[in-house]
């Protein structure tokens, strides 16, 4: 394990970042269990959609934006400050589109994201200064004292705008499933950002990949792979254990649980939907290894 300290901040705030090339390695429940857990610790949390899929944004209360709110795109393309793309996060109770329909979730705020950040990608890569819009962005607009920890919650894509997270010096996750095929992603994923390290270098770009995150791995009730059910997850996890730059990077392993699926389709975020879910210990332990600290007294879940 990792025990890199102080973590890299932006002013006050610590930046973490899910990224891997391949879809559906648990960027998404990842960065929303993390800061759903980070901001239920008392400490204040945003979550920046950057996916055009926007699955962050609907599980966190907004299926489509509503009408003249701006998101992460508009203050991309200048029109907006970021504050003004900022939401409260939010968890659904009942049938319906207006606001009564949702319940805030405290210490939790969204950064909205939108599909027209896939026209973002082409947009900046034909600007000579594309990649540093966000640090710009982040200079010049991140609220002071807002966010104690802000997500990331990045594409299955490794461009500009992944590029343009990693020139801000976050703290990288890579994340991973139960296929080999994240493993590969993971690999490709480090290639960018070493990459992305020598063009760079001069404005500050060092960023790696800190953490290794894999979930939907099949547990026994001792926290062990059942190879019965996943050998192709056992293979991955072994990949990941006899490399001695990714072994020491693993986070603690998150479980498989069917409920994942029904947080987007109910838009409620697993710790909501089913709080006695053992996932949410393992979240728990996730977070514990990134030392997200205990702010609060009361340690309900
Ligand atoms: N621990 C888990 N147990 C069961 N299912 C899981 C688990 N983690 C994630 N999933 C499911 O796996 C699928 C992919 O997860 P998720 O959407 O977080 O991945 P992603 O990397 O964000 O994908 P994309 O590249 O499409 O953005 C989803 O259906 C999610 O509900
Ligand atoms: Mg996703």
């Amino acid at each position: 394990m990792s025990t890199k300290t102080p973590p890299p901040t932006v002013g006050e705030t610590r930046i973490l970042a899910c990224s891997v090339i391949a879809g559906g390695a648990g960027k998404t429940q990842d960065v929303i269990n993390l800061a759903n857990e980070a901001a239920a610790r008392g400490n204040k949390v945003g979550v920046a959609d950057f996916d055009p899929q926007r699955t962050a944004s609907h599980i966190l209360g907004y299926q489509d934006p509503p009408d003249g709110q701006p998101t992460i795109f508009d203050v991309l393309q200048g029109n907006c400050r970021l504050e003004d793309a900022v939401v409260p996060a939010r968890y659904r109770i009942k049938d319906g589109d207006d606001d009564s329909a949702f319940r805030q979730i405290p210490n939790l705020e969204l950064i909205l994201g939108t599909p027209q950040m896939a026209d973002a990608e082409v947009n900046l890569g034909l600007d000579p200064a594309g990649v540093l819009w966000l640090q710009n962005v982040l200079d010049e607009q991140m609220p002071e004292g807002r966010w104690d920890i802000l997500f990331f919650d990045c594409g299955p894509t490794l461009g500009i705008l992944l590029l343009s997270i990693a020139m801000i010096n976050p703290e990288v996750i890579g994340c991973v499933a139960d296929e080999f095929k994240y493993i590969i992603g993971l690999q490709d994923l480090e290639e960018t950002l070493e990459k992305g390290a020598k063009k760079f270098r001069r404005f500050g770009f060092k960023t790696e990949v800190q953490h290794i995150l894999a979930t939907n791995i099949p547990l026994n009730a001792d926290g062990e792979i059942r190879r019965s059910a996943g050998a192709v997850a056992d293979d991955a996890i072994k990949a990941i254990r006899s490399n001695p730059d990714w072994s020491e990077k693993l986070l603690p392993i998150i479980r498989r649980k069917q409920r994942f699926k029904d947080t987007i389709v109910q838009q409620k975020p697993l710790r909501y939907l089913d709080p006695r879910n053992e996932a949410l210990d393992d979240i728990a332990a996730v977070a514990d290894a990134l030392h997200i600290p205990r702010r609060n007294s009361t340690r309900k879940r």
